[in-house]
């Protein structure tokens, strides 16, 4: 079942840009992602469009920006299940050289479903004999046709460059994706997912983030880490915040810190640590005493404030969840980051320089 776009739904309803719009949408969205497909009777996860795709004996994920780091998750929620997964970057994708079979899954991750390098993976790995799964927002749209399975993400229409809300929409795509290849629901995660639009509204009613912002507008690079489902939130944050402020902006893992970002660490580079799940324990709060020891300020996103609270500079707190929620959550604090610290320093925030919503060339 696919949800049909309304032309009203396109302006900006009072919103200054469509990103401020589009993130606002998301607990909509998210609620359209998962209408009719987990079950309020024995909490299963149902996607009737994929309905005859069996368990993979192997995934692989191929993506470009936002969308990659949509299936960096992906692969992860998939290992986690016990199913070999990898993302790659769509333009780096080897089908020749990574094992494809008729057993191996390969899934585009894409919302126009028009990026050329992603087309060109899909049809890489459509000669080589892979079953192939396109996850897009649009319907009808190139990765639509010419995969073997689609999914809709359903995030309606979204009109700012920078991806948001149908990131959010990819990741809750793809989490159900997992528990139904997988044949693993549980009822925590299902009412989890049920509870997600309301958490994403309470973010959204009580972020700091514009406030924070402020403090740190003339900063000269921000860095973002994080550690397991944290960290292609890390890598989003920073991808988020480059495209709309035109700063310099990196993301990595909380354990590359040391291999070289360190270098650049000091007074005038905040850290955006995410601190969540397992990693809120040990290794990301030394890496917070890592980067303050070099002066740099920190602002922690987590879910556990008494956790960090005493050693960080600010905290932007999310609700608690489900484990794997965590970073559709966490993003959305860094969304309104890349946000405000754009609006501030009066950036053309919906149509970023050199930036295009669609990549068609490859
Ligand atoms: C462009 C957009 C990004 C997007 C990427 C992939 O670079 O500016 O926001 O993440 O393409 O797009 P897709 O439609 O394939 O998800």
């Amino acid at each position: 079942r696919t949800v049909e776009w309304d032309p009203e739904e396109a302006g900006k309803s009072g919103y200054d840009h469509y990103m401020c719009k589009e993130i606002n949408e998301q607990p909509r969205a998210i609620r359209n992602c998962l209408r009719g497909r987990i079950s309020e009777i024995d909490a299963s996860v149902s996607i009737d469009e994929i309905g005859d795709l069996a368990r993979p004996e192997r995934i692989q994920f191929v993506g470009c920006g936002t969308s990659y780091h949509a299936s960096r998750y992906a692969a992860r929620l998939f290992r986690r299940r016990g199913i070999p997964a990898t993302a790659f970057y769509a333009s780096e994708y080897d089908a020749g050289a990574v094992p494809v079979n008729e057993e191996t899954l390969v899934v585009g991750v894409t919302q126009s479903g028009e990026t050329a390098d992603t087309l060109s993976a899909i049809r890489d790995a459509n000669r080589c004999g892979a079953e192939t799964l396109a996850v897009t927002n649009v319907v009808g749209s190139s990765a639509s046709r010419e995969t073997d399975h689609v999914m809709y993400i359903r995030a309606g229409p979204e009109i700012s460059v920078a991806a948001t809300k149908t990131f959010a929409s990819q990741q809750v795509a793809l989490l159900l994706l997992a528990s139904t290849l997988a044949g693993d629901y549980s009822r925590s995660l299902v009412e989890a997912l049920r509870a997600l639009p309301d958490q994403i509204q309470s973010i959204l009613d009580g972020s700091r983030a514009s406030e924070i912002t402020d403090v740190y507008a003339r900063s000269d690079a921000y860095f973002f880490i994080g550690r397991g489902y944290g960290a292609s939130v890390a890598l989003e944050g920073a991808l988020k915040l480059k495209e709309v402020t035109y700063k310099h902006a990196e993301g990595f893992p909380g354990g590359e810190l040391k291999h070289g970002p360190l270098a650049l660490v000091g007074d005038r580079t905040p850290v955006f640590a995410i601190v969540t799940g397992e990693s809120a324990t040990g290794k990301m709060l030394s890496n917070i005493k890592e980067v303050e020891a070099r002066d740099a300020p920190v602002i922690a996103v987590t879910d556990s404030p008494s956790a960090v609270e005493s050693i960080v500079d600010h905290v932007l707190r999310i609700p608690e969840t489900h484990e794997q929620l965590t970073p559709i959550l966490a993003n959305v604090q860094l969304q309104l980051v890349a946000y405000w610290l754009a609006h501030r320093l009066g950036r053309s925030i919906d149509k970023p320089r050199n930036l295009a919503k669609s990549v068609t060339v490859e």
